[in-house]
C-alpha cells in the first residue's frame, strides 16, 4: 500500500470544451488503476472556480453546486481547502488548460503535472507561433499567412488583395488562440472573406488565413518526453464540409478510422512527422498532431498539434494507443510516469545550480 500514488484530476475549465472535459475525466476516473493510485477529483466551473468533488461521475447540476473556491492567493476568501497529491493531471481543453495557464500554476507550486510544460502548451494553443516555428524547421505547413485586427482595420482592401493573390480560393480563416473549430470559416469566393475575418477577429486579435487543402484528415498521438513514440495514425472523416463545431460536439456523425488505411510508407511519414512536430514545441507527456494528406499529390501538410487531447475512451488520442499495443490504463501508468520523471529531472538540474 505504500507506494500507492495520489493523483488530483482537474478537469470542467473555462473554455468552450468545459462539458467535453468532464467526460474526459470520467473516462481517465474509471480507468486509474485503483491498485496504484487514490484519486482526488477537482472541478473548474466555467467561472474559474474550483470545488473538489466526489468523483467527475456525479450529475453536471451537482458539480456546480455548492461552494466552490477560488485558486488566486489574492482572492481572500479563506475556504480553500488543503489539495496535496503526488502528480496532477489537468484534463482541461482550450484556453485556460491546455495554454500554458494552468501549468504555470502548477510550475509555481512545484508540483510533478500530466502533459507539457509552459512553453509547449503555449505554442500548441497559439496556431501562428507553432506555424511559424515548423516552417523555420522545414516541416510542412498550408500556406498561410497571420492578420491582425488593427493592420485589417486600416489596410482592409490590400490585405484581401494579397491574400487572394499569395493563397487563392478556397482558403479556411480561423482564429489563432481556439480550438474546437469555434469561428472557422470555409471562404470560396472574395465576398465571403470579409465577413469570415470579422467572425474570427471576434475570438482574438490574431487570425490566419489558410489556403485550403482538399484531401483527407489524419491524427497521430504521440507519448514520451525524450524519446516520444507516435501510435499508428487514425482518420478523421468528417459528416459536413469540414470539421465544425456542430460536426465535433452536436451531431455526433463524424466517423473515425482507426487506425488508418494507409500505406506502411505513408504510416511511417505521418509518425515521423508528427515525433517531430512534438519535438519542435519542446513537448512533454503526450499530443495528438493533426495532418492533411492532400488529393492527388499525396503532400502532406500538419494542421495543429493539441497537448490535452480529447481523453473520452471513444477519443483519437486513447484509441489511437490502443491499436497500437497500449491500453487506456496502461496509457494512464505511463503519462504519470512521465510526469513524475519529468519532475525529478527538472528538481535534479535545479540542485545543480
Ligand atoms: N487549411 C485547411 N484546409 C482544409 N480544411 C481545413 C483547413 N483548416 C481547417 N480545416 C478544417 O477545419 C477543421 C478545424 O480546423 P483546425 O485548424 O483543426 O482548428 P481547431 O483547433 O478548431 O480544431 C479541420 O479539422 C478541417 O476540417
Ligand atoms: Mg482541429
Amino acid at each position: 500500500m505504500k507506494d500507492m500514488l495520489t493523483v488530483a484530476l482537474i478537469f470542467g475549465g473555462r473554455s468552450a470544451e468545459h462539458e467535453i472535459s468532464i467526460i474526459s475525466a470520467r473516462a481517465i476516473y474509471k480507468n486509474l488503476d485503483r491498485k496504484k493510485y487514490r484519486v482526488l477529483c477537482l472541478y473548474v466551473s466555467k467561472r474559474g472556480n474550483w470545488k473538489l468533488v466526489p468523483s467527475p461521475q456525479v450529475p453536471a447540476n451537482q458539480l456546480r453546486a455548492g461552494r466552490s473556491f477560488s485558486f488566486l492567493p489574492w482572492d481572500g476568501r479563506r475556504t480553500r481547502p488543503a489539495i496535496k497529491a503526488d502528480v496532477y493531471f489537468p484534463v482541461l481543453h482550450g484556453p485556460y488548460g491546455e495554454d500554458g495557464t494552468i501549468q504555470g500554476l502548477l510550475e509555481m507550486a512545484d508540483v510533478p503535472y500530466v502533459g507539457a510544460p509552459v512553453l509547449a502548451s503555449a505554442i500548441g494553443m497559439d496556431k501562428a507561433i507553432f506555424k511559424h516555428l515548423l516552417s523555420r524547421l522545414g516541416l510542412p505547413v498550408v500556406p498561410y499567412l497571420v492578420l491582425y485586427e488593427k493592420d485589417w482595420k486600416k489596410n482592409r482592401q490590400h490585405l484581401e488583395k494579397k491574400i487572394i493573390q499569395e493563397l487563392g480560393l478556397p482558403l479556411f480563416v480561423k482564429p489563432a488562440n481556439l480550438g474546437s473549430s469555434v469561428g472557422i470559416s470555409k471562404v470560396k469566393n472574395r465576398k465571403e472573406l470579409s465577413p469570415a475575418v470579422k467572425l474570427a477577429f471576434r475570438y482574438g486579435q490574431k487570425i490566419l488565413v489558410e489556403k485550403a487543402i482538399k484531401g483527407r484528415e489524419i491524427e497521430c498521438s504521440v507519448l514520451g518526453n525524450e524519446r516520444p513514440r507516435a501510435s499508428l495514425p487514425g482518420e478523421v472523416i468528417p459528416h459536413r464540409e469540414f470539421y465544425d463545431y456542430a460536426d465535433k460536439y452536436l451531431e455526433g456523425k463524424t466517423r473515425f478510422l482507426i487506425p488508418a488505411e494507409l500505406p506502411p510508407d505513408l504510416n511511417k511519414r505521418f509518425q515521423e512527422l508528427a515525433v517531430a512536430s512534438f519535438q519542435a514545441i519542446d513537448g512533454c507527456g503526450m499530443a495528438r498532431v493533426d495532418f492533411f494528406l492532400e488529393q492527388g499529390t499525396q503532400n502532406i501538410y500538419i494542421n495543429e498539434i493539441n497537448t490535452i487531447p480529447g481523453f473520452t475512451e471513444i477519443s483519437m488520442y486513447p484509441r489511437l494507443w490502443e491499436v497500437s499495443g497500449v491500453s487506456f490504463s496502461r496509457l494512464l501508468d505511463c503519462l504519470i510516469e512521465l510526469a513524475l520523471c519529468r519532475h525529478h529531472l527538472k528538481k535534479r538540474c535545479l540542485e545543480r545550480t
